[in-house]
């Protein structure tokens, strides 16, 4: 009764001995997995079913936890046999005899409906800050737009010229036209890409450069138009390991915060963005600082909370920053804040990827 009871439950159930291999599975097992039978997979470790998305740290903290002989609970990213991600909150515990560790035993709750409804949700914020981040776009677009312009009416005049035009001249407006339209080329492109519904993709290497300059592509024009001023200071050879979209979408809510920010409060000071990117280990932390005036303590304590916000109905949802904690924490990173005399400062920490 008992074994029929552990092979028809709905979780799936997997025994281990103490050093991780299966013991025991259920059918629920075998089912979430794709796996034929029982027997192709017993005495092998879980490592059969590990995916790259989860981050390395999430099993040291596991294995950590269990062999100290306690629980351990967390979402996690495995694999099935084809291939497909199988999203699942995990729950892990020590099987004693004598007091002694004899095994684990791990439950897996199947969270697939839960997975749709956030890439949804990270969906909808995104496009929500994108809208108020890009409506510099048209600035954006603009500026190169009325330069090409300007080149292409001189390189008409150029060869309506009697006589042999300038090759020099005409080579460096069309060197300049080129620049403009490639300019906006990437601005759109980076636009399409990003706001794909299926731009979340997996884990790749990225440069810190990289991603700062694409994250400030829709909105330096905005920004400066309101007299923020930005200053990165970053390494050229840091990377990050990571999924570059949910990371650029992080980027994304603190800029659009601290223009927020600034926007209630004038105080005669330069209004400056400064973002500092450093390695410590094999992590990579990213200050992003600000000096609009700062959050109250009282207040601090409160946002990352969802659905906190000081702004308006139409303005905020207050999704932002708890949204920003979740990306950050399934990367196996944090993300901190601290604000004292009118200064606000994110401090990011993720795990470091190969050096460029
Ligand atoms: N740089 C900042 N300076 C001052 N206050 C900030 C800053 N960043 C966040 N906050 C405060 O934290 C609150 C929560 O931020 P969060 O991004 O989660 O939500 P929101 O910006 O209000 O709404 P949403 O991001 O969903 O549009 C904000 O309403 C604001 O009060
Ligand atoms: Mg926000």
């Amino acid at each position: 009764m008992l074994l029929d009871a552990f092979t028809q439950a709905d979780y799936a159930i997997n025994i281990t001995d103490p050093d991780g291999r299966l013991v025991r599975v259920n059918d629920a097992y075998l089912r979430l997995y794709k796996f034929q039978s029982e027997s192709e997979i017993l005495g092998k470790t879980q490592r059969l079913i590990r995916s790259s998305s989860t981050p390395e740290s999430l099993y040291k903290d596991m294995w950590k936890t269990i062999t100290r002989g306690e629980t351990w609970r967390g979402n996690l990213v495995n694999r099935a046999v084809d291939g497909s991600a199988i999203h699942i909150h995990l729950t892990i515990s020590p099987i004693r005899r004598d007091g002694k560790i004899v095994g684990y035993m791990g439950f897996s709750l199947n969270r697939e409906q839960q997975v749709l409804l956030e890439r949804q949700l990270f969906h909808a914020n995104k496009l929500m800050v994108l809208g108020t981040l890009s409506a510099g776009l048209a600035h954006e677009m603009n500026n190169p737009l009325a330069s090409v312009l300007l080149e292409a009416e001189y390189l008409r005049k150029l060869f309506n010229r009697e006589g042999e035009a300038d090759k020099a001249a005409g080579l460096k407006a069309t060197e300049s036209v080129i620049r403009g339209v490639e300019r906006m080329q990437r601005v759109l492109n980076h636009l399409l890409q990003y706001s794909r519904k299926d731009a979340i993709q997996g884990m790749e290497n990225f440069t810190v450069k990289r991603l700062l300059e694409e994250a400030f592509l829709f909105m330096d024009r905005q920004l400066m138009t309101r007299g923020i001023e930005v200053t990165v200071y970053a390494d050229e050879s840091l990377s990050i390991r990571g999924n570059y979209t949910q990371i650029e979408s992080v980027l994304h809510n603190l800029i659009s915060n601290a223009r927020d920010a600034f926007s209630e409060w004038e105080t005669g000071e330069a209004k400056r963005i400064s973002i500092y990117a450093r390695r410590r280990e094999n992590q990579i932390e990213i200050r992003f600082e600000d000096n609009a005036g700062g959050i109250p303590d009282h207040l601090l304590a409160h946002i990352f909370e969802p659905f906190f916000t000081t702004k308006d109905g139409s303005k905020g949802t207050g999704l932002g920053l708890a949204l920003a904690r979740k990306l950050i924490e399934e990367h196996g990173g944090t993300i901190h804040c601290v604000s004292q005399f009118g200064c606000t400062r994110f401090t990011i920490v993720l795990p470091a990827g190969e050096p460029a």
